[in-house]
């Protein structure tokens, strides 16, 4: 493999480890109650199902969680819509789904997501969604992003969730805000993305000139996503987001950011100790690719992997223990996912319950907290007690 074909690759791994994490509980969790256990989901970018070298793409990887779950002992009926605008990669799927796809409920529509979706998301009216939007470029508008909200919610009301990547391709726009002769028809192209032009604004906040440093440019990018988030949030009715930046290092700027929606805390939790577990394994595939070549390729590598694992494990659960005396201090109980933004920060995403287990013990063992996590399941909501 030419090492573009690495690179582009090793970006697309990153999502697909999430979604391979994260699939199987949401079946099982949101399908546990669901009018015949049935759960759907939409894949709107889908691409070709395969790649050319074998490796799944998101629709070889849907099939097989359809039919995993429709194997378990309590099963799950799961049901795939794909639109794919290319019509030889809706061709390629549609034979990956012809030979994975035995008694799976699926279908492939060609043309633009924007056609489509209205239809799939009546075809899912009053059963649990799950909507992965992967574009290559440009996402399809706000509102239209927020229309798979547009449906009950509330306890008792069947999940509904999303999953953008929302490409770096911000930044190539956000330059056309400080060039010479800005195009305005560009501009409005990313006024329809982030449902507005208040992204022009929260980009040139941060980055006013066009000689702006890449660090004014990584912040101008961060605060238009979070931005964006923002506002599917508010659009969603009270749901909650996890912001993923991708990065292939932590010193480098990232390749493109995950975001994901939830109207149920469950959601959050489940979907925090996915994104974990995938950056865990994104890291382990980095360490691989990175010893090709080299005296470590013997498998030596992994090793070195584990110890630098270990190395980001503690300086995490050092982390967690300073926020979490940080907040004790103020004499209240509090949840971590109650106080999501102040205790993980930039670390949401990244670290999981394990992480929380062994913060909250260090806290404990420096007498500030009196909670003993010993025996909990659910580390992100429980209380934790000021000693
Ligand atoms: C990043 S790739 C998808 C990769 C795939 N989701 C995966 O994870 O393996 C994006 C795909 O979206 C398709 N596409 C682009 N614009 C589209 C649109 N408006 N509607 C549907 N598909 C579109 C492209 O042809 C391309 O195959």
């Amino acid at each position: 493999m030419t090492n573009f074909h690495k690179a582009k690759k090793s970006a697309a791994v990153l999502k697909h480890e999430i979604l391979d994490q994260y699939a199987s509980p949401f079946a099982s969790k949101t399908g546990l109650w669901s009018v015949d256990h049935r759960v759907a989901f939409i894949d709107g970018y889908a691409g070709p199902g395969r790649y050319d070298d074998g490796e799944e793409g998101s629709g070889a990887m849907l099939l097989r969680k359809a039919h995993e779950s429709a194997s378990w002992t309590s099963p799950r009926q799961v049901e795939l819509h794909f639109v794919e605008k290319e019509a030889e990669f809706a061709t390629r799927l549609r034979q990956v789904a012809a030979e994975e796809g035995m008694g799976v409920e699926c279908t492939i529509d060609d043309g633009d997501i924007s056609k489509h979706l209205p239809r799939l998301l009546k075809s899912a009216e009053g059963i649990p969604l799950f909507t992965y939007l992967d574009p290559c470029g440009l996402i399809i508008p706000l509102d239209e992003v927020a229309s798979i909200f547009n449906r009950p919610g509330g306890k008792g009301a069947p999940a509904t969730e999303v999953l953008i990547n929302l490409t770096a391709h911000l930044r190539r726009f956000g330059g056309i805000l400080t060039s010479d002769n800005p195009v305005e028809a560009s501009l409005k192209r990313i006024d329809e993305v982030c449902g507005g032009d208040w992204w022009r604004e929260a980009w040139l906040k941060k980055c006013p000139t066009k000689n702006a440093s890449e660090d004014q440019k990584a912040a101008a990018e961060a605060a238009v996503v979070e931005g964006y988030a923002k506002r599917l949030r508010d659009r969603a009715g009270s749901a909650g987001t996890w912001i993923i930046d991708v990065r292939p290092r932590a010193d480098l700027k990232p390749l493109y950011y995950l975001i994901f929606a939830t109207r149920h805390a469950d959601g959050l939790v489940t979907f925090g100790e996915a994104a974990s577990l995938g950056l865990k394994a994104w890291r382990r595939y980095h360490a691989e690719i990175a010893a090709e070549g080299t005296l470590f390729a013997d498998g030596s590598w992994e090793d070195a992997w584990k110890q630098q694992e270990a190395t980001l494990d503690n300086q995490w659960v050092a982390t967690l223990g300073d926020r979490i005396t940080a907040e004790l201090a103020e004499g209240e109980p509090f949840s971590i996912l109650e106080r999501a933004d102040d205790v993980l920060g930039d670390l949401a995403g990244v670290v999981r319950g394990t992480h929380f287990r062994k913060a909250i013990n260090k806290v404990r063992a420096e007498g500030k907290t009196a909670t003993d996590p010993q025996g909990v399941r659910d580390l992100w909501n429980m209380k934790i007690m000021p000693a």
